[in-house]
């Protein structure tokens, strides 16, 4: 199939109740991985590139690496930019191919944030690009409780956002903790409820991989419709490959090391598509 864009997947997924899985690649053994996963489950799925994985596999390869396993696949398959910061490489992402882009203007001032998101949402209309925007931030890691309270997305701010930049998707602080490599973190859902109805908009779950998953099945419950996952896999590639080199330390050919990385990464992206509810969505229509 061609590559669908974020506004085709996550409309049925608002409508239905369930969010679809976003997930992090960077290199051909992830894509191969995340597609492989999404096509067993009869899922649709988000193959996402950040801007480090870009510049560790380069633009044009990720397009055309994502391009060939979606052409393959029986499933919509999204080619996402995530965390955009640099606006050049937002706009080189939109010409290249990607069907959806993230502006992460999080860390600015509202008005400014305001300003710039709503520009690459004029740019990406014209491209037929689906945008996601934040409000709030997800701190990393090491945060502490009261930081990431007082980082949440405050809904009337997420009102105004949605009106003024016309974005497609909000990524949202409502609790989660980028990588997280245990699932502890707990989800402020009434305010994921409050964030929905202010803006009607489907919402975006960052730092999923340290969420626990009755939490993330209420958070979704409540208006997430994309949930992002690098973490996990990150962790699973990495077993992948320590375990099949402590079984053969010595070993020239480096392909039994990355496809037992790439099945590790597999199963857990087939183990999340569940959690979101997510299986045997490939067909919904908005
Ligand atoms: O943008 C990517 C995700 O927010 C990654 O979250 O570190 O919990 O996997 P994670
Ligand atoms: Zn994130």
């Amino acid at each position: 199939m061609p590559l669908a864009s974020l506004r085709e997947v996550l409309g049925p997924a608002a409508e239905h109740g369930y969010a679809v899985g976003a997930f992090n690649a960077n290199n051909l053994e992830y894509v191969q991985a995340i597609v492989s996963a999404a096509v067993a489950e009869g899922s649709p799925v988000i193959v996402q590139a950040s801007q480090g994985a870009i510049r560790h596999a380069g633009l044009a390869y990720i397009v055309e690496i994502v391009r060939v396993a979606a052409r393959e696949a029986d499933v919509p398959v999204v080619l996402h930019l995530d965390h955009g910061r640099d606006l050049d490489l937002v706009r080189h992402c939109i010409r290249a191919g990607f069907t959806s882009v993230m502006f992460d203007g999080s860390a600015l001032p509202l008005e400014e944030n305001i300003r710039l998101t709503a520009r690459v949402t004029e740019w990406a209309r014209a491209a037929g690009v689906s945008v996601e925007g934040e409000l709030g931030r997800v701190p990393r890691v090491g945060a502490t409780e009261d930081e990431v309270r007082s980082m949440m997305t405050d809904p009337d701010q997420a009102a105004r956002f949605a009106r003024e930049t016309g974005v497609d998707a909000l990524a949202v602080a409502v609790g989660s903790v980028h990588q997280m490599t245990h699932q502890r973190a707990v989800l402020d859902v009434p305010r994921v409820e409050a964030i929905r109805r202010a803006t009607g908009l489907p919402l975006v779950l960052h730092g999923s991989s340290g969420v626990a998953d009755d939490s993330l099945r209420e958070g979704i419950r409540a208006g997430i419709c994309k949930v992002n996952f690098a973490t996990a896999l990150n962790v699973a590639f990495r077993r992948g490959l320590v375990q099949a080199l402590a079984e053969d330390p010595d070993g020239l050919d480096p392909r039994p090391y990355l496809a037992r990385a790439r099945d590790e990464v597999a199963a857990v992206v087939r183990e999340k598509i569940r959690l979101l509810g997510c299986s045997g969505r490939a067909r919904d229509k908005a």
